[in-house]
């Protein structure tokens, strides 16, 4: 496993070129939508063996059940060389559970986040804005749709609902501007770059197997942000992906961007644990970023170059 980082320095001689211009694959959506701000290649196998490409539009108009005008969407378009046949899909369109307050879509970037399992495997997307009003607070939770291979929604994930809501705590959480799939296909990862003061936090836990244990940064339920080794507004997990073999032969990590974090950004190596039985997620590694206001970790992905594993 090795990490590579790629420049292009030669400035002067500097030209942009199509690698095939002349097939040409052009998917457009609505102007002002954000159409293409996300995207994930889904390969589904049930009902039918098909390649999808998922385009978020996280400024997409809403769907008529949604009361709210702008609220941001999910499209699937297919491998085809027509510009206009994506076609939206259906999500977050229930309305609230009882108690749980009103659920503030407008301008809620849904789409900010799409991502697939793998082949047969389920996709998840986000609204990082999505805000819950609930008696006199407001509060920007963000939160995840999982959806089946056949992309119907299947569950919502919003992990800072009901926790303490100051803005030192998960008031403002923003769960959802990046999420993750573990490689052995047991768990989710979200994070919440908004919580503990834009510390942010990073959680994962079990796609749909209930009985295995969830693991968040450092604790659970004593939300002591102290044990997060970074400063306040560093952007825990605005970026994240996860490996195995990264650290240790067989082992799964993590990786999760702090952006902000110490001036330059960081990209922490999360381990998750059990500690005095809690399912935690231990900062095993931290990679610094290059200088001053660089924003390592703004973006990040885990590669496997000489295919070990
Ligand atoms: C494809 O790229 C070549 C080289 O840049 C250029 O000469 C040609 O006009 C391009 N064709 C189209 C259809 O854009
Ligand atoms: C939708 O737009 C109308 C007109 O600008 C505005 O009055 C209304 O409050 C908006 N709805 C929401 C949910 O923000
Ligand atoms: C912050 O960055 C500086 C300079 O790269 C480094 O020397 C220092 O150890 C870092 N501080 C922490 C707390 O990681």
């Amino acid at each position: 496993m090795n990490l590579w980082l790629l420049c292009s320095l030669n400035l002067q001689h500097a030209s942009a070129f199509n690698l095939d211009n002349t097939t040409v694959l052009r998917k457009n959506g609505e102007s002002g939508s954000l159409f293409g701000y996300s995207l994930a290649m889904h390969h589904q196998l049930k009902p039918t063996d098909q390649q999808l490409l998922l385009i978020g539009a996280p400024h997409a108009k809403a769907l008529p059940s949604q009361k709210a005008n702008i609220t941001g969407g999910l499209y699937r378009c297919e491998f085809t060389m027509q510009s206009d046949d994506c076609e939206r899909i259906p999500v977050d369109t229930e309305d609230e559970k009882p108690g749980q307050g009103i659920d503030h879509r407008e301008n809620q970037w849904m789409g900010v986040h799409v991502k697939s399992q793998g082949p047969g495997g389920k996709v998840v997307v986000c609204a990082h804005r999505y805000q819950q009003w609930i008696y006199n607070n407001q509060l920007v939770l963000g939160r995840c749709f999982i959806l089946k291979e056949n992309l119907i929604v299947e569950d919502t994930r919003t992990f800072c609902r009901n926790r303490p809501k100051s803005k030192d705590l998960f008031g403002y959480c923003q769960q959802g501007i990046s999420a993750a799939f573990t490689k052995d296909k047991e768990y989710i990862v979200f994070s919440g770059p908004g919580a503990y003061d834009w510390k942010g936090t990073v959680r994962m836990e079990p796609i749909e197997n209930f009985l295995l244990d969830p693991y968040e940064a450092r604790d659970q339920n004593v939300f002591n942000e102290r044990r997060i080794p970074l400063g306040i507004s560093s952007y825990l997990g605005f970026a994240l992906d996860t490996g195995t073999h990264l650290l240790k032969k067989e082992e799964q990590v993590i990786v999760a961007g702090a952006p902000r974090s110490n001036l330059s950004g960081e990209v922490l190596f999360l381990k998750p644990e059990a500690v005095e039985d809690q399912g935690s997620l231990h900062v095993a590694h931290i990679l610094q970023g290059p200088g001053l206001a660089s924003s390592f970790g703004y973006s990040l992905a885990v590669i496997d170059l000489n295919a070990d594993g």
